[in-house]
């Protein structure tokens, strides 16, 4: 890969971001660090959706004008993001002209060919779904407030792009992920596909862009909101830029939006004669109790408090570790400290400690000279070198919980390797460069910074931190060769940056 353009979903600014909008916006940060390291051209698009029922409601409740309503909150996850030291390349409103220029302009060519047209329909419609229901869908889910609408509305001719999506989607293995989430799309598509209603009425909701050929409606906020992913890099204003990020390597969103990017935005997309993104990946939900995490069932965790009680990096760590991409996840409070403490602090940061403590006292705080490697160390530098390739053909895979479990084993490798070697009490007979201790110390040591780069992406602070100590600040982050780490390095001050977490 030697480009990469990754999106999150815009998150409606109805309220407080949470723990599951933070996840899929680190999993986001997560690869396009990774990528970045690896020398990429990435681009890491966040942002908000500002239009729309939702908004609408939300700004209603507050007595406020919609526009300051959502200028006011799209501050919250401006600063979380910043918080949680996201490097997104850019952040798109969808209140922003260069998103609503591009919408109107897509609608009215729609329109102009014949594929966007006015009816008179009635159906069963969703208010918290903001969109027309089938009778099958409503006997399936729980909806919770139905109604029947009788309206004049226009359509966009999503039935007519049926046969082409499931034909892409079969010669497309990677298009939706994982494969369960593409089997749902396959079955959805098995029934015939409706068209779409692109339009809502003024009379009924007014927060929206407009629909340039009858002022007397507003666009469906969905049909606004998917095109987000092509304003932002410049489609029908900036066609170099366009056409260097187009299409995206990964659309990461969760199970819940998954019909609205696999059917509405990829037909939407055919209609426009615009290629598919690479793969569209839903990821489960965090849930609580086994329910999941919602604003409207009000059980979420709340990342700044987390943030402020145990740092960001173990947070990021946290949510990247026990998520099985695609499945769900329950977020429990007593996990999350044990899962610090016997990774973090125990195994990672403990070790640091140990390595960098004997060499300051025994090597006068520089790498030690390695004499010739035995059986023991060339078992551990075997897999300082393997670990790497089987990192990144997790996070290639999607797979970050492996890719961290690769490293974590490493690591804890080099536990094994210092209980087998007992480095203080060897050096008590000899601990003279080139000595089995001196060896010792500097393959654990560049193990560890190895293992430190590797955990980078996630955590991003805190491995810098270490890093520091081991005196390979230098040392370019995608250099995870062994051995790197040379004779002779000062080790920085410092004691890991991952305490044990108290739990009485
Ligand atoms: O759906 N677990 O915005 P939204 C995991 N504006 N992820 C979760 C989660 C949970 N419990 N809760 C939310 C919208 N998320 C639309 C999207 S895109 C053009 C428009 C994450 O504010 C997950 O990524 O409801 C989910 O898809 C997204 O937040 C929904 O955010
Ligand atoms: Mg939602």
């Amino acid at each position: 890969m030697s480009k990469f353009y990754v999106t999150t979903p815009l998150y409606y600014v109805n309220d407080e971001p949470h723990i599951g909008h933070a996840y899929t916006t680190i999993l986001a940060d997560v690869l396009a660090r990774y990528y970045r390291i690896l020398g990429d051209d990435v681009f890491f698009l966040t942002g908000t959706d500002e239009h729309g029922q939702k908004v609408q409601e939300a700004a209603e409740r507050r007595k406020m004008d919609p526009q300051a309503h959502v200028d006011e909150y799209v501050e919250r996850f401006k600063n979380l993001w910043n918080k949680l030291h996201i490097q997104h390349d850019d952040f798109i409103r969808t209140t922003e002209s260069r998103h609503t220029d591009r919408v109107k302009e897509l609608l009215t060519s729609l329109f102009e060919r014949g594929e966007i047209y006015a009816a008179e329909y009635e159906g069963l419609y969703s208010v918290s779904e903001e969109r027309f229901v089938t009778e099958k869908e409503v006997e399936e889910g729980n909806f919770r407030e139905i109604k029947k609408l009788k309206e004049r509305n226009y359509f966009f001719k999503m039935s007519h792009y049926q046969d082409a999506l499931i034909k892409h989607i079969d010669e497309n293995p990677d298009f939706i992920k994982p494969e369960t989430r593409k089997n749902e799309i396959l079955g959805f598509l098995r029934q015939d596909l409706n068209d779409l209603c692109i339009s809502r009425p003024k009379s009924r909701l007014s927060w929206g862009i407009e629909i340039p050929f009858d002022t007397d409606y507003v666009t469906y906020v969905w049909f606004d909101a998917l095109m987000n992913y092509i304003t932002a890099i410049g489609w029908g204003s900036d066609d170099e830029k366009f056409n260097f990020w187009w299409p995206a390597n990964y659309h990461l969103i969760g199970k819940d939006i998954l019909t609205t990017h696999a059917v509405y935005w990829s037909t939407m997309l055919l209609a426009a004669k615009i290629p598919l993104p690479k793969t569209i990946l839903a990821h489960g939900w965090w849930l609580s109790d086994d329910t999941k995490m919602s604003k409207s069932l009000g059980n979420v965790v709340k990342p700044l408090d987390l943030i402020d009680e145990y740092g960001v990096d173990p947070v990021r760590y946290f949510l990247m570790r026990d998520m099985v991409l695609g499945s769900d996840a329950n977020f429990y409070m007593d996990s999350f400290v044990k899962r610090y403490n016997a990774d973090l602090a125990n195994d990672y940061g403990n070790l640091v400690n140990r390595v960098t403590m004997l060499i300051h006292k025994n090597f006068e705080g520089k790498i030690p000279e390695s004499g010739v490697y035995d059986e023991v160390d060339l078992g551990l530098i075997s897999m300082a070198k393997t670990t790497p390739q089987k990192v990144r053909g997790n996070i290639d895979d999607l797979k970050l919980h492996d890719a961290l479990e690769n490293t974590l084993a490493m690591i804890r490798e080099v536990n094994k390797y210092l209980e087998t070697r007992a480095p203080w009490k060897l050096i008590k007979e000899d601990k003279s460069q080139g000595s089995v201790a001196a060896t010792t110390l500097a393959v654990a040591a560049d193990v560890l910074r190895i293992g430190s780069q590797l955990l980078n992406p996630v955590m991003p602070e805190r491995t810098k931190v270490i890093l520091t100590i081991l005196g390979a600040h230098e040392i370019p982050l995608e250099n995870t060769n062994f051995d790197e780490l040379k004779a002779g390095t000062s080790l920085g001050e410092g004691k890991s940056p991952f305490p044990r977490i108290d739990t009485k």
